[in-house]
């Protein structure tokens, strides 16, 4: 066995958690939360995945609070769902796994009608393009006493999450969500103190983090998945993303895991490969969404053919610029070749699609070293977020 595969499959630790393995089963929104509850489809998966083998598994999406949500069907931390996470953060522990959950506000892109009166918030007005449909066109820019609220209620999720049983917490730093919405430069037009150079936008970013710290105490594993790029114009720049992670490195953040994208501008940089649109046209309800996505759809979902390893070059820039906290590689890593060429220079490796395609990847992979997991990036697991079930590899499908 090579020494990187044998590295791969070898018991690690992440601050104060023992993990089994390296394999970190990636956030990908399960959409299996039936009016904001999580159902028990949800925890199957995750159970599923745990038994499968993964070191730590993680649920997506812990909206922060109610008004951090996209839509309705997504799961904010508070006390009304306790039971179901408690039974979610148990089926993974018996199945011998951990539990991450990620963190996120989703700032100006919600559209979320369950409040009356409610504007989604960003750090500057703009256009709320997916939230038209849904009779919120525009949002508004954070007051000083919206961020003072944003920022303590992710010391409250956190908290919750802590004592429902998670393991760790990974901070949604990207994809154009609440936090990087401060930090790219593109959304972000604020002349006060959280606008301008990086160091001001990265001053509520670094708040999150701090009161998430506050709340889950120094030994409690906290990673944070961060935008290499927006590729966008006037987005996040690589240069500034590794100024980025040397922040959270400098606040104590415990690993870092570089992505890039944005799910409401350039989505398919994160993904790579087949693009979503025909699967979301199809999935998509609202006519008047689907009209958008025909006439803005080809500018939004750009052409990006997938390849292995894609952010290999911008997750270099990164471990080079940080000092202690891990590098936590993300994006095409597919095949067991990827996996040892990562594990050659990074500490742990998420993965998303191939688990979706099949959860019990690590088992299958620990037997034999030629097994190949088949998925093709057609990426329609993908587009099913917008399917009432939630997502599956619909390659499994008989
Ligand atoms: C169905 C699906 C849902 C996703 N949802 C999220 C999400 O909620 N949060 C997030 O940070 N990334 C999300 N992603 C992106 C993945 O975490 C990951 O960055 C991307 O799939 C690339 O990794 P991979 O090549 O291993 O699939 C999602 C991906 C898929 C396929």
């Amino acid at each position: 066995m090579s020494q990187y595969r044998e590295k791969l499959f070898a018991p690690a630790r992440l601050n104060g958690l023992e993990l089994r393995n390296r394999i970190i089963r990636a956030a990908t929104f399960e959409g299996k939360c039936p009016n904001g509850y999580p159902g028990d489809e949800l925890i199957a998966l995750h159970r599923e995945v745990a038994q499968g083998g993964v070191g730590l598994t993680t649920v997506a999406y812990c909206a922060v609070e109610a008004n951090g949500r996209v839509k309705k069907e997504m799961m904010y931390m508070h006390e009304g769902i306790r039971s179901q996470v408690e039974a979610l953060t148990s089926a993974v522990h018996q199945a011998g796994g951990k539990v991450s959950g990620q963190m996120g506000h989703c700032g100006n892109f919600s559209q979320n009608t369950d409040f009356r009166g409610f504007r989604p918030l960003g750090p500057s007005p703009m256009i709320n393009l997916g939230g038209i449909a849904a009779g919120l066109p525009f949002a508004g820019a954070m007051s000083h006493k919206d961020i003072d609220h944003v920022v303590q209620c992710f010391h409250d999720a956190a908290l919750f999450m802590k004592s429902a049983g998670f393991d760790a917490v990974e901070v949604h730093f990207g994809h154009g969500y609440g936090l990087s919405q401060f930090i790219s430069p593109r959304t972000n037009r604020r002349t006060d103190e959280y606008g301008g150079p990086l160091i001001n936008r990265m001053r509520y970013p670094l708040r999150a983090l701090e009161a998430v710290r506050k709340a889950v105490g120094d030994e409690f594993p906290i990673l944070g998945k961060m935008g290499l790029t927006d590729g966008i114009k006037g987005g996040l720049t690589t240069d500034e993303a590794v100024e980025v992670a040397g922040l959270l490195d400098d606040a104590g953040i415990d690993a870092i895991i570089p992505s890039g994208g944005t799910s409401s501008m350039n989505p398919m940089l994160l993904f790579r490969g087949d693009s979503l649109l025909p699967s979301m046209l199809e999935l998509e309800k609202s006519a008047f969404m689907r009209f958008g996505m025909r006439v803005f759809g080809k500018k939004m979902f750009r052409n990006y053919p997938y390849e292995e390893l894609y952010f290999l070059d911008g997750a270099r820039r990164v471990r080079d610029r940080i000092k202690r906290a891990k590098l936590c590689y993300i994006g095409g890593a597919s095949t067991m070749q990827s996996l040892e060429t990562v594990m050659r220079e990074f500490d742990f490796v998420q993965m998303g699609r191939t688990l979706i395609k099949d959860p019990l990847f690590v088992k299958n992979a620990m037997a034999d070293p030629n097994y190949v997991n088949g998925c093709d990036h057609c990426n329609k697991c993908a587009a099913m977020i917008l399917h009432p079930e939630g997502i599956r590899c619909v390659r499994n499908d008989p």
